[in-house]
């Protein structure tokens, strides 16, 4: 197999704040990400699940440099983008680009859609001629599956699906290796949801990309994704080949998320509201148990759970997982 495009390595992430008055300041740190480490290669799709609050997207922003991270590092094709200064890792944003969750609150309201596609070619190629950006534009906005004669329409008169093709279009012009989706569906119908993943696909494909898929919920990177990464609390719980996953998750946090994937149908959610068993909220992230840090909500929680943190460790058939008990949990679908 190739060399992955992306190594993250031990990557963490604190917010520091403060409580109390003047004479009682006290200092709270907030790990909203805790140790991530994966590999991805080019035209791979890593799902990254998890419930509001996990760290999907603080990690989606600490890969593109968008934060500083704390601790751990970025390769992108073997160069540490975590040491890079602010205009060298400038440039590298031509390689890796996101697409965002509400493509209608995204899009500038102001600026066309052909404006809004062609900005980064303005801003990375200053010196590219008119007519050049122009055709680019209109090329980008066929292949996501946009009329080129719309090219001069503003967001409010494009659908929420086109919306996020003309985000997914302004994510590609540059040519980028690597394209993180930061919950692009989630604000679209489930209808419209299966075309956007859909094109997603098709454009990996096409393009040879390296997708990141972030999603609450594990039936929506299903289709795209090569492997899935569940995170709770900061920390990446399970990380497995997308078919032993949804056949047999290993941790039991990936296997309430699965028990939790809302059905259509009242009679049949009434019964499977009764199996399932991901009770309680997440505890306070300023306050995460201590031990492993899904025992507060874990059936399966044993006595050396409360003390004792699982590393993550990598299972016989390659895939990883954080948990004491996994090798005698069958929790198999
Ligand atoms: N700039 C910030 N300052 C302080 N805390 C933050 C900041 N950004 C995020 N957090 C906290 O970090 C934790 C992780 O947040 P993050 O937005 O990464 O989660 P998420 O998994 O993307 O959630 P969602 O599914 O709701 O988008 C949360 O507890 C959040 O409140
Ligand atoms: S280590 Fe213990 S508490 Fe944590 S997921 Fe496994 S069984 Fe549950
Ligand atoms: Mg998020």
């Amino acid at each position: 197999m190739s060399n992955p495009v992306l190594r993250v390595q031990d990557l963490a992430v604190n917010f520091c704040s403060h409580t109390g008055g003047f004479l009682r300041r006290k200092e709270r740190v907030l790990r909203a990400v805790n140790g991530i480490s994966f590999e991805l290669h080019a035209s791979e799709t890593l799902g990254i699940v998890g419930e509001s609050g996990s760290g999907k997207s603080t990690l989606a922003r600490a890969i593109l440099g968008l934060i500083k991270p704390s601790r751990g590092r970025v390769m992108w094709l073997g160069e540490n983008l975590t040491e890079l200064e602010e205009e060298a890792l400038r440039q590298k944003r031509k390689e890796i680009q996101i697409v965002f969750q509400d493509p209608v609150a995204s899009l500038n309201p102001r600026m066309t859609a052909g404006d809004i596609i062609s900005e980064p070619l303005w801003t990375f190629y200053p010196n590219m001629a008119g007519l050049q950006v122009e055709e680019r534009t209109r090329g980008m906005m066929k292949m996501v599956g946009l009329l080129p004669n719309q090219i001069n329409r503003y967001p409010h008169e494009f659908s929420g699906g086109q919306c996020q093709r003309i985000g997914i279009a302004r994510a590609l012009v540059l040519n980028p290796r690597l394209v993180i989706c930061d919950e692009p569906v989630s604000a679209l119908d489930v209808s419209i949801q299966a075309q956007i993943i859909n094109l997603l696909k098709d454009l990996q494909k096409k393009l040879g990309l390296a997708l990141i898929f972030v999603a609450h919920d594990l039936s929506v990177v299903k289709h795209i994704s090569d492997r899935v990464m569940v995170m709770y609390m900061g920390c990446s719980m399970e990380v497995s080949q997308r078919d032993a996953l949804y056949r047999r998750p290993l941790h039991p946090y990936t296997s309430a998320l699965m028990k939790s994937v809302p059905i259509p149908d009242p009679k049949l959610a009434a019964k499977a509201r009764q199996d399932r068993w991901l009770t309680g909220d997440m505890p306070s992230p300023y306050n995460p148990p201590r031990g492993c840090i899904f025992h507060t909500r874990c059936p399966y929680k044993v006595k050396r759970c409360e003390a004792d943190v699982p590393a993550l460790r990598r299972m016989e058939n390659g895939d990883w997982v954080a948990c004491h008990r996994a090798e005698d949990l069958d929790l198999s679908i």
